[in-house]
């Protein structure tokens, strides 16, 4: 395991030390190094440098350049434009640098030099309820970011924050009281079938709407459901009992659901907001001692003085309701409380809708006045987008009802395997093949529309353009990868991948072996503003340019000789590994043969 500094880290340095010596006082000045057309990079930072000497910055670039000889990083370098330096790389630094990326393990990316301890909140679907799109958001970016930041050395720890408690647990447990078969399986797990979530799903459904039902008709079943709030509250322990068998029930829909989705989610990081409970009480103490909240109209409320509403009163968070009651803000309190007490948590991340902001925003300025939150701690609210249909408003179904998750999944499934079969009976792929390649592309392309927009945007769920074969899709990039994996199947005995630093590189060389270089550096900023759409991007681009490389360079044919051939397929070795890598991090599988 070692870390590969990028070329373009390397030359900054070059850079910045011609810098100091053309300008004494420029010390620790960012040369603005930037990748470039005309040449392989463009330094920029001459010229704010010249304005601020007050001197010519063509002058000033010329002195630059002249501290910057040809060596074996550089191979050239020129004044363009005002003051721009326009710098090529030797080729042989670019091929070298890449085989110590492919000898390593992590393709050279660097760890993170101060790992942290990050708690994210992510996945957090509702009890007793369907799972819709705006878990599908949550979930997969959450996802992405978790694997993200763990493969950048930070520990990790995910809390999914499900809705298991509440005053509607009442009514539930109430109607399971007195239907006690609601629940019951058709013996299937008796069968040593697996437990299917769907069936799981509609009982709870069933479940919820005849216990609604009661509860909206009939004043004494509202009464009892009432009273066994506070029973559930209290931790009676019949109560506790059935509430736990409508949580277990739900936990095998939601399961199954990320099953699904390809999304792994362990026992122990669901922590729902019924795991605060006991915290709930003490977190209000401690508010209304330090005078952070107070009482108003007999509620628990804290103010703030930038936060009106319509009418211009402000909008107090409420921890207390009047009747005694604890809502949402108290659950969430006391979870910044465990993680930043009990988890050590150095950075806090909530993927939540961007619906919530004001919540959150309400919640962290509380935390920071109790003193839960220090300056220690990172804290951040990543609030995403809507998902549109193709009218533009929020996706819903034709009779107008929100969009079942998995009838979505499913749906992505067949239209991928449309595709693939149209591709796969041509290369002679099985049934099975077919089928399997069709979920991985499917769910795939569902993954990475969402991770390809920047989080807080809305963007259109258009099945058709997100399992297109031409496009930014993942569809796209995943038959780059199996087409650098075709070319070593049809490799005869004795070609292999191997560098060759002393061969001179096409332009369409370069302009992937660049790219591939940038990897590390594109992932260690990702792991730092957590933007998984900037890998998404970066992927796609290196799809197009292995496209550009494959189109303009016969790999197996190469004119120059064998060792043409051998430096080619390195190349193709490292795009495929970086393209299985990146995808890897986004929760997209790579499928050897589309
Ligand atoms: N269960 C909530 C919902 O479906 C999301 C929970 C978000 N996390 C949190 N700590 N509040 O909207």
């Amino acid at each position: 395991m070692a870390s590969v500094p990028s070329l373009s880290a390397s030359l900054q340095q070059r850079v910045s030390t011609a810098l100091t010596a053309a300008v004494p006082s420029a010390e620790g000045a960012d040369p603005l190094l930037r990748r470039s057309d005309r040449a392989d990079f463009q330094a920029n930072g001459v010229l704010g440098l010249a304005k601020r000497a007050k001197t010519n910055p063509q002058a000033l670039a010329a002195t630059v350049l002249a501290q910057l000889p040809p060596d074996d990083l550089i191979a050239g370098v020129e004044v363009s434009g005002p003051g721009f330096l326009n710098i090529t790389v030797a080729d042989a630094a670019i091929t070298a640098n890449l085989a110590r990326r492919l000898d390593d393990d992590r393709l050279g990316v660097p760890l993170k030099p101060d790992p942290g301890i990050t708690v994210i909140d992510y996945a957090q679907p509702n009890v007793a309820k369907e799972m819709h799109v705006g878990h599908l958001r949550s979930s997969v970016i959450g996802d992405a970011i978790t694997k993200i930041l763990r493969f950048a050395g930070e520990r990790v720890i995910p809390r999914h924050h499900i809705g298991d408690w509440g005053t509607q647990f009442g009514m539930l447990v109430q109607y399971l009281i007195e239907h006690p078969h609601e629940l019951d399986h058709g013996g299937d797990e008796a069968d040593g079938e697996k437990l299917d979530g769907e069936e799981s799903m509609s009982r709870l459904d069933r479940l919820y709407k005849a216990s609604r039902k009661v509860f909206d008709s009939d004043e004494e079943f509202k009464d009892r459901a009432r009273r066994r709030v506070v029973d559930l509250q209290a931790g009676d322990k019949e109560t506790i009992a059935l509430w736990q068998q409508i949580v277990d029930e739900s936990k095998i829909y939601f399961y199954s659901v990320y099953d699904k989705l390809d999304i792994q989610i362990v026992d122990e990081d669901i922590v729902g907001e019924s795991a605060y409970n006991d915290m709930l009480v003490e977190t209000c103490r401690l508010l209304e001692e330090s005078g952070v909240a107070v009482r108003s109209n007999g509620a628990l409320c804290v103010f703030f003085d930038d936060i009106k509403g319509k009418d211009g009163e402000p909008v107090p968070l409420i921890v207390q309701k009047a009747d005694g009651g604890f809502g949402y803000p108290a659950t969430d309190l006391s979870a910044v409380r465990d993680r930043t007490a009990n988890l050590h948590a150095t950075t806090l991340l909530y993927v939540v809708d961007v619906r919530q902001s004001l919540h959150f925003r309400m919640v962290f300025e509380t935390a920071r006045r109790a003193g839960w939150l220090t300056d220690d701690t990172t804290v951040k609210h990543l609030p995403f987008g809507t998902l549109l249909g193709k009218d533009g408003k929020p996706f819903k179904t034709r009779a107008g009802e929100r969009v079942r998750l998995e009838d979505l999944l499913d749906e992505a499934v067949e239209r991928a395997t449309a595709v693939v079969r149209e591709k796969g009976e041509k290369i002679g792929l099985t049934e099975e093949e077919i089928t399997a390649n069709g979920v991985q592309v499917g769910i795939g392309a569902v993954k990475y529309a969402d991770l390809s927009t920047s989080l807080g945007r809305d963007y259109v769920f258009d099945l058709d353009r997100m399992v297109s074969l031409n496009g930014d899709t993942s569809v796209y990039i995943q038959y780059a990868y199996a087409r650098t994996r075709s070319i070593f199947r049809k490799a005869a005995a004795g070609q292999t991948a191997k560098a060759h630093p002393e061969l001179p590189l096409a332009p369409a060389e370069r302009a992937l072996a660049l790219h591939l270089d940038a990897f590390g550096d594109t992932l260690a900023e990702i792991a730092t503003v957590y933007e998984p759409h900037r890998l998404a991007s970066y992927l796609f681009q290196l799809a197009s340019l292995f496209t550009t490389f494959y189109e303009q360079c016969p790999v197996l044919t190469a004119e120059g000789g064998p060792a043409e051939v051998e430096n080619r397929l390195f190349l193709c070795e490292l795009t495929a590994r970086t393209l299985h890598k990146g995808l890897g991090l986004l929760g997209i599988r790579t499928p050897e043969r589309l």
